[in-house]
């Protein structure tokens, strides 16, 4: 199969397998009117000037003189979940804090009730229907979550469902264990013995499975302290698990400096980092997965993103899609506050939500840019630059989408 893509106004994208940091984050190549030829699902040839690649071709796309760019990478969703929680938008409005209402048993709390209530098919529906929805907003892939099991059965159905969406669905999605996402009931008052009960059962049975590639952990103030999430880390470490860990999203202790000294593929949210926290982020070659959206819905302030960038430390924009702290899965809405609110450049913002998060979830060799041999994951935009893609607001300008090379939407 065959595939070209013709009449490209301005495709830009990042180049490379790694991620990009400093200077180099703000760096993308633009290629005016330009083309792409895709065979069997990967990029043949790129060619730029009005000059179109050589051959036959099964099918032919008009891209009109408009953006081109490589497909999103969404590289923090909770994409599995039972329920919603609109039932607490009027504790918040109240003055209820995030925090408030998952110590009372509701928030993170609410959604594993119900989670555990839901069966594999019912969990698998809802997630195939949210990626269908994502897939339309130009995303083409995502990372996807545990954590609201927060026992054996639970977390590994929630793992079979990510794995099963993977397999079957035309996304890509690549699974993190999360079971240090909150301490279940059965452990209230008990969390070591939460994240003993995890290093000892729960870390190498999804190991055995091989049901993730990437464990995380909520380091937080009423969560887990940053020794519990030391001691859950390196005991997935040890099991052969790159690490991530939701840092500093509403009080700095701890989390960010705790990323930067385990070495830990990223830390995710920030909202609350220090100065520590960063040095040690950047030391220790940690990406920052910044997740505006949540910001913007938490009522919060934003991440420091340009002393992030400014410190060498790579950036990525993703949604943190999740039925509490930010039920939006449309990932154009987080390049617009990544532009207004980490005052991050259009290039700056195309690195990080493709090849910043690609590397972040180990597909970086795959995805990410456009480039020869890769992945036809890509996106032509219903703008003529990534100006537009951050300046407009509320629509959806992804007009098509494709993924390994095949027409989408
Ligand atoms: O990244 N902070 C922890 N986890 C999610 C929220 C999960 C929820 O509220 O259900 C987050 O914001
Ligand atoms: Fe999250």
């Amino acid at each position: 199969m065959r595939l070209l893509i013709k009449n490209i106004g301005c495709l830009q994208t990042p180049t490379g397998s790694y991620s990009h940091k400093g200077s180099k984050q703000g760096q993308n190549v633009k290629l005016i009117d330009a083309a792409i030829a895709i065979e069997d699902g990967i990029i043949k040839e790129i060619t730029q000037g009005g000059k179109i690649p050589a051959g036959d071709f099964d099918q032919v796309i008009d891209a009109e003189g408009k953006l081109v760019t490589p497909g999103l990478v969404d590289g923090h969703t909770h994409l599995v979940f039972g329920g919603y929680r609109q039932n607490e938008i009027p504790m918040k409005l109240a003055g209820a804090g995030y925090l408030d209402i998952l110590r009372a048993g509701g928030g993170i709390l609410d959604t594993v009730r119900k989670t555990r209530e839901a069966t594999f098919e019912e969990l698998y529906d809802k997630s195939a229907a949210f990626l269908d929805e994502m897939m339309s907003f130009g995303i083409t892939t995502c990372e996807a979550k545990s954590g609201y099991g927060l026992d054996m059965e639970n977390e590994i159905k929630m793992l079979e469902v990510i794995k099963a969406l993977g397999e079957n669905h035309p996304a890509d999605v690549v699974p993190t264990f999360m079971g240090a996402h909150a301490i279940p009931p059965e452990y209230e008052g008990r969390g070591d013995e939460y994240i003993d009960m995890m290093c000892d059962e729960l870390i190498p049975e999804v190991r055995r499975r091989g049901l993730a590639e990437f464990c995380d952990v909520f380091c937080e103030d009423s969560v887990f302290d940053s020794a519990q999430s030391k001691k859950y880390l390196e005991a997935a470490r040890a099991q052969g698990f790159e690490l991530k860990i939701h840092a500093d999203e509403i009080e700095d202790i701890g989390g960010s400096k705790l990323a930067g000294e385990l070495q830990a593929v990223s830390a995710e949210h920030l909202i609350a980092a220090g100065e520590e926290g960063m040095d040690s982020m950047a030391e220790g070659g940690t990406t920052a997965m910044l997740l505006p959206a949540t910001s913007f819905y938490l009522g919060k302030t934003f991440a420091p993103a340009r002393t992030m960038i400014e410190k060498g430390i790579p950036v990525c924009i993703a949604s943190d899609f999740n039925p509490g702290s930010c039920p939006s899965l449309n990932l154009q809405l987080a390049i617009n506050l990544g532009y207004l609110r980490y005052k991050m450049t259009p290039e700056e913002i195309l690195t990080a939500v493709t090849i910043n998060p690609a590397c972040a979830i180990n597909r970086g060799e795959l995805v990410g840019t456009l480039e020869e041999g890769k992945q036809a994951d890509i996106v032509i935009w219903n703008a003529p630059d990534m100006e537009m893609l951050c300046y407009r607001f509320g629509s959806n300008l992804a007009q098509t989408v494709i993924k390994k090379g095949e027409v989408i939407k």
